[in-house]
């Protein structure tokens, strides 16, 4: 490794717990970094910048404060992606580092990836390799992209690099290391267990379904959505339901003149997005998660809770495999059957999946300080 800085870019929700626990592995190795004379510093593209969204990651996870923030904001996915290359692009041509390591696939993600290559600088990619095989959705764009910049990837389950092998990756620039999102669970874990959410919900352990959609094909589409909420208001009859509402979500409700039905429903609780440990704490307690989210997949398959997720596909086939999620697309139908098979206890149990095991973070950490870069 060459003197110097790394890049750690974060911009989007879903980046913060995937970037704390490469964090807190450097600094575990503090006197090595000094010895090679090498450090790390925060870029935050301010993709999401909603407290609820951002700012409240950071303070939990001890993540410090950014030195880098590049103030994007929302925009179309053009105009996003434009805007975070511009700025990210000015950025490393004053200060530039040894490497840029961005996390996921958001696009933050693809945008720094591209800045930086174009410079000369190598990409890092951490949870690369992933594939849902649908094109239509964005984040299957920004995955195979990074991962063709990239000079190092790291992968958290054995089919991104499969995935990664079949598209001529050379071998060598392929680290299987684990999940990093689960680093942050793990590590978080028993201090969410003692958040007084439910109670402040009035719900009970094991007797309540969480439910988050945020993915454009679920809700910006009124035909899709509002069947979606009609259900999941039928299902809070019988359970229930919490249902953190994402500002895309939101807005789209809004346009449907839905929130009031929404709001009146006292077993249907919709409130803002969570904090990481009252999320967390949710997930844990709960007698199964409706989700669209990748991330909340893995979780629930950690924690070995049912997890029914409204997608036709996922990149993470190692949670349908072997883990407790199982894909219910999004015709209510499909959904209907899977709540009442975890109701009647016809759900998989799940096992345990190679390598996440808390100790990504510091398998990544290992690997920048072998000099590989
Ligand atoms: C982004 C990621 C998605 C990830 C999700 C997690 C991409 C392509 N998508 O989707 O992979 O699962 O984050 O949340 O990068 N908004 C706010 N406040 C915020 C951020 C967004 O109100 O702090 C609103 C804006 O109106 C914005 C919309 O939400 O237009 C969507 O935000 P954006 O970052 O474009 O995508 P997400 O849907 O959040």
């Amino acid at each position: 490794m060459s003197f110097g800085i790394l890049d750690l870019v974060a911009g989007a929700r879903p980046n913060f717990m995937k970037l704390a626990p490469v964090v807190r592995a450097l600094e575990a190795r503090r006197p090595e970094l000094e010895a090679l004379k090498l450090d790390w510093r925060i870029v935050h593209t301010g993709q999401h910048y909603d407290p609820g969204m951002n700012g409240v990651f950071f303070s939990e996870l001890g993540i410090p404060k950014p030195d880098v923030h590049l103030n994007v904001g929302s925009g179309s996915h053009g105009a996003q992606t434009a805007r975070i290359i511009e700025r990210y692009e000015e950025h490393l041509l004053r200060n530039r580092p040894v490497a840029t390591v961005v996390f996921g696939d958001v696009n933050s993600t693809v945008a720094c990836a591209l800045a930086a290559v174009k410079l000369g600088i190598p990409v890092v990619h951490v949870e690369a390799g992933l594939r849902s095989f649908d094109r239509s959705m964005p984040e299957e764009i920004n995955r195979i992209v990074t991962d063709a910049l990239s000079a190092l990837l790291f992968v958290s389950e054995q089919s991104g690099v499969e995935n990664l092998k079949r598209e001529g990756v050379d071998d060598e620039k392929i680290h299987f290391v684990g999940n990093v999102m689960i680093d942050t669970l793990a590590h978080e874990l028993s201090r969410a267990k003692q958040s007084d959410i439910l109670k402040r919900l009035d719900l009970n352990s094991e007797e309540y379904c969480l439910i988050t959609l945020h993915r454009p094909t679920n809700v910006d589409d009124p035909a899709v959505l509002k069947p979606l909420l009609e259900l999941v208001a039928s299902f809070s009859r019988k359970l229930p339901v919490v249902f953190p509402v994402h500002p895309r979500t939101r807005k789209a409700v809004k346009g449907l003149q839905f929130e009031r039905f929404l709001e009146v429903n006292p077993d249907l609780k919709c409130i803002p997005p969570l904090p990481y440990r009252e999320n967390l704490c949710l997930m844990a307690n709960a007698k199964m998660v409706l989700t669209d989210s990748g991330g909340m997949q893995e979780e629930t398959t950690f924690l070995k809770v049912p997890c029914l997720t409204i997608r036709d596909n996922t990149e993470r086939p190692i949670t349908v495999e072997m883990g407790t999620s199982r894909l219910v697309g999004n015709v209510p139908a499909r959904i209907q059957q899977a709540f009442e098979d975890v109701l009647s206890g016809q759900w998989p149990q799940g096992e345990d999946i190679p390598l996440w095991d808390g100790r990504a973070g510091e398998r990544i950490a290992k690997i920048f300080l072998s000099g590989v870069i």
